[in-house]
Formats: C-alpha cells, sequence, structure tokens
C-alpha cells in the first residue's frame, strides 16, 4: 500500500534529520526543506545511502520572513502535490532580539508565522489528500509562556528565554485553532514535545553538557537523539490517532496544553491579526 508523503521543515540538523531518516528507513517518500544547498543536499544522499529510499528530496526554503515562507508555500504545492503529512519542525531558540524585515521578532516568526502560513497555505491541498495530518514541534516550555498580542510577536518583551516559550505558546494557540477550522476535512492538527536532545536549539539555551552528576551517580541529560524522531513517527502514523485531533502530546503520550490555549477569544484574537499581517 502507497505510505503517506512526507514533508519536514528544517532537515538539515537535530530532530529534524533524525526524523526524515526514520520516515526513509520505513519506505516513506520524504521532502525536507533547508535554507542550505550544500547541507540540504549532503543529508539527501546520506540518507539515501542509509535507508537505501530513492524517495528522498528537498526544498529551498528560507523561514525567516513572510515572503520566504509563502515563497515555499507555493514551492510545495507544485513539488509536492500528493503531500499527506506535513511537520512544522524548523525551529529557532533566539538568546538576542533580532527583527525581520517584517518587524517581527525572529522567535515568533520562525516557531509561529512559519508554521501558520505553511499550514493555511497548503490546508485545501492535504484536504484534497485526505486523511492527512499536521503536526507542530513544540515544547512543554510553551507551559510556562506568556502571549501578548500587542508586545510578542514585535519583541517588546523580549527575553533570551521568554521569547521562546511566548512564540511556542502563540503555535500551541493556534494548532488548537486550526484544529477546530479544519474538522471534517480530513485533516488532523496535533503539536507535541520531542523531550530533551543535544541539538543547536538546545545549544542556544546554553545546554551544552551531556551528563549532570545528582547523588553520586551520573545521569545522561540528553538521549540519543535517533529517538527524537521516535514521537513524529507515531504520531504521524498511528492508526489509534486517525481523527484526533488539537491535542498536545509529550512525546507519544497525550498531555496538556498551557491553560491558555483554551482561551477560544485570544485564539480568535491572534488568528485574526495573523491574516490581518499575512493580507
Ligand atoms: N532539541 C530539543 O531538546 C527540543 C526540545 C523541545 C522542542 N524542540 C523543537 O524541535 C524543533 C527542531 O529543533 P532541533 O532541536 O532539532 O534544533 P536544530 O538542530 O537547531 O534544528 C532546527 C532546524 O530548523 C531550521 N531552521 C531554523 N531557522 C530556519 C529558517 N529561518 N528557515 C528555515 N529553516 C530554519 C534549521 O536549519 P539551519 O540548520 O539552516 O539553521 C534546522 O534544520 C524546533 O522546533 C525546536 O523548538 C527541540
Amino acid at each position: 500500500m502507497h505510505k503517506p508523503t512526507i514533508l519536514i521543515t528544517g532537515g538539515t540538523s537535530g530532530i529534524g534529520l533524525a526524523t526524515a531518516r526514520l520516515f526513509a528507513q520505513n519506505g516513506h517518500a520524504v521532502v525536507i526543506t533547508a535554507r542550505d544547498a550544500a547541507r540540504a543536499q549532503a543529508v539527501v544522499a546520506a540518507i539515501g545511502a542509509q535507508t537505501g529510499n530513492p524517495e528522498v528530496r528537498w526544498l529551498w526554503g528560507d523561514l525567516s520572513t513572510i515572503a520566504g515562507c509563502q515563497e515555499l508555500v507555493v514551492r510545495i504545492r507544485r513539488e509536492v502535490p500528493d503531500l499527506q503529512v506535513l511537520i512544522n519542525n524548523a525551529g529557532v531558540f533566539m538568546t538576542e532580539k533580532v527583527l525581520n524585515p517584517d518587524g517581527f521578532e525572529t522567535n515568533f516568526m520562525v516557531n509561529y508565522l512559519a508554521p501558520f502560513i505553511l499550514s493555511t497555505g497548503l490546508a485545501d491541498m492535504l484536504a484534497r489528500n485526505h486523511p492527512a495530518r499536521i503536526l507542530n514541534v513544540s515544547t512543554g516550555l510553551h507551559l510556562s509562556g506568556h502571549f501578548d498580542l500587542a508586545q510578542t510577536p514585535y519583541g517588546h518583551d523580549f527575553g533570551a528565554r521568554a521569547s521562546y516559550r511566548n512564540a511556542k505558546l502563540a503555535n500551541a494557540l493556534h494548532t488548537v485553532e486550526l484544529a477546530q477550522r479544519l474538522q471534517g476535512r480530513g485533516i488532523t492538527v496535533n503539536a507535541f514535545s520531542p523531550g530533551l536532545f543535544n541539538t543547536t536549539v538546545m545549544k542556544a539555551r546554553g545546554l551544552t553538557h551531556l551528563f549532570f552528576k545528582y547523588a553520586g551517580a551520573v545521569y545522561a541529560l540528553f538521549r540519543p537523539i535517533a529517538g527524537s524522531a521516535l514521537a513524529p513517527y507515531y504520531l504521524a502514523t498511528a492508526p489509534t490517532l486517525a481523527g484526533v485531533t488539537g491535542r498536545f502530546f509529550y512525546q507519544q503520550e497525550p498531555a496538556a496544553f498551557a491553560p491558555q490555549v483554551a482561551d477560544a477569544a485570544l485564539r480568535q484574537q491572534l488568528w485574526q491579526q495573523t491574516l490581518a499581517w499575512l493580507a
């Protein structure tokens, strides 16, 4: 039987790369997006060689601006018309405030606006290819995020740790709102925390040590990166999750979103404001 075609944003390293490899090993057609052609070509060649799967390719896409995201939508619609699973994985953890040319703080742009633009821009195509799934790579840190529509998008409330959490909270609000808006169209939308892995994003948080000592014993802080692919693989393919939508998972287990995510007025305000920014 034909296995769903998967697209993973940010497939050149970390969790995206591990996830692309696992899907390829299991016979899926896999597309990664990347903003560095040389690295993308090397990753695609390596995954092809390791898995023997010839259906691994990449598309260029820079998610740091609205136009870059919109161009990627056009490219995906043209090049991957059979897409069934979109994994919004690309993410940044900015420890300094950087505004993009559109005026948005970069955590907010890459971790929230990019998934919004990709998911809404591809929804009709995914619906035609149903059953389809959208997965947003989130974090348990969104639970301690704060979202202020007047401040967060522009980095007025910037904090070296807070802005990542706040952007992921915006992404969580979006996950539930999109899931509700796509009800009945054959697309589920969920978010998950992959757990802790020693990737570039974590190094940006200053978490570079691999082990810690507690009560005389040595523990590994991070698990092997290959394990980070298990949750997205399960959430994208498990037959038991057909129809499960608008949920948060900690790895493969159902978990609770931050309480603010239940605020329908806030979710709708963010949705309408985002459409206005994109108009
Ligand atoms: N690692 C963890 O423990 C952990 C925990 C919770 C959640 N997460 C989430 O997991 C996801 C993957 O992160 P990771 O840990 O695997 O980190 P990573 O190794 O830094 O991977 C991030 C990926 O996103 C891409 N990316 C970043 N900015 C981009 C942009 N402007 N345009 C296009 N692509 C861009 C990166 O491409 P370049 O290589 O070109 O920069 C890279 O491929 C993120 O959403 C992160 O928030 C990670």
